[in-house]
């Protein structure tokens, strides 16, 4: 196998994370966990969500969060933004980045964000058109792509539609995301190898939820095929509280250890990933899924 020398980690925990969690974690230890994970040479942070706090209580307190972290040169800061309101927020909070997203499968579509997804074309494509109007960075999320929690099987064609209509609004990166960690590894080269056909590589990047376990092999398989960029979550949290069933994502140590042994460079430090782990793991109270961080507390003991 002919492996990418660089990747790119894009850590989502302080959002997709936090999310799912029925426990408020205060804006102050977001704040300090968000903090240490800057110092980490991660290069992409996504912070936290400029949608409905009812929606998503955990995440209330973004602006809060935005304003009082210290911002690292080279670390982009980006939030999701779901509609205008979210936008004004969002640009209030001085992101970098701002994160659009829907489903490919109409239901999941409908349950998360209100819409059906003709009626969400619209709304994300002046949030993308203002966004880089304001010299922001834009980044799409298809979520469903290898499967929805109600309406299972979900049709190739449809994850193209909207990853079309995404890319032709003018996002920078398009992520694609497997909410309910259902995907295997060669279901992922079979939809990579459609849509590589249509969208470049190097503006792709893969979001696996390890919900079955198959999210490293997951990894591999996109590795395989040329994509270089992968959305990850510090201690493997994570999950859409509108995807029943969904649970973390790929932990983020756990993929640093996996691509640092084959000697693929993210220039993200496993240490302090495996610290900012462990400080979150405690502030949320349970064991979290990552397999890197139980293994490393485990040798401690
Ligand atoms: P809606 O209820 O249809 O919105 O929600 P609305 O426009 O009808 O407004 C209703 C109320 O919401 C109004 O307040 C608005 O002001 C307020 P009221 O008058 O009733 O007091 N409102 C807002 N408040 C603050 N910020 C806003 C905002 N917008 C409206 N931005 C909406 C539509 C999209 C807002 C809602 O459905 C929502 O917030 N959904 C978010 C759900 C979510 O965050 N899901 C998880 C993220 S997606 C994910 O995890 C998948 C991903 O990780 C990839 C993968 O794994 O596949 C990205
Ligand atoms: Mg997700």
């Amino acid at each position: 196998m002919k492996w990418p020398k660089t990747i790119t980690i894009k850590e989502v925990g302080p959002r997709d994370g936090l999310q799912n969690e029925k426990i408020f974690i205060p804006t102050k230890d977001k704040i300090a966990w968000i903090n240490e994970l800057s110092k980490s040479g991660l290069t992409s942070i996504e912070v936290t969500s400029f949608v409905n706090p009812r929606w998503i209580p955990a995440l209330a307190d973004a602006a809060d969060v935005m304003a009082g972290i210290n911002r690292e040169p080279g670390v982009s800061y980006s939030a999701l933004v779901p509609n205008r309101q979210g936008l004004e927020r969002a640009f209030a909070a001085d992101i970098d980045e701002a994160a659009v997203f829907m489903s490919a499968s109409e239901t999941h579509n409908v349950k998360n964000i209100n819409k059906t997804i003709t009626d969400t074309l619209p709304v994300l494509k002046e949030i993308v058109q203002d966004a880089k109007a304001a010299d922001k960075k834009t980044r799409g999320y298809v979520s469903t792509v290898f499967g929805c929690p109600y309406e299972g099987v979900v049709d190739i064609e449809a994850v193209v539609r909207v990853t079309e209509s995404l890319f032709d609004m003018g996002i920078d990166e398009l992520s694609l995301g497997d909410t309910i960690g259902v995907a295997n590894p060669r279901q992922v080269q079979e939809v990579l190898d459609v849509l590589l056909k249509r969208f470049p590589a190097d503006k792709l990047a893969m979001h696996f939820h390890d919900t079955r376990g198959t999210a490293l092999a997951n990894v591999l398989a996109s590795l395989d095929m040329g994509i270089t960029v992968f959305d990850s979550s510090v201690g493997g949290l994570g999950g859409c509280p509108y995807a029943p069933g969904a649970s973390g994502n790929a932990a983020t140590e756990d993929v640093l250890y996996m691509l640092h042994g084959m000697g693929i460079h993210t220039g993200v430090n496993d240490r302090q990933i495996l610290a900012a782990s462990a400080f979150i793991q405690e502030k949320i109270g349970r064991a979290l899924p990552s397999k890197n961080l139980q293994a490393a507390g485990a040798h401690d003991k």
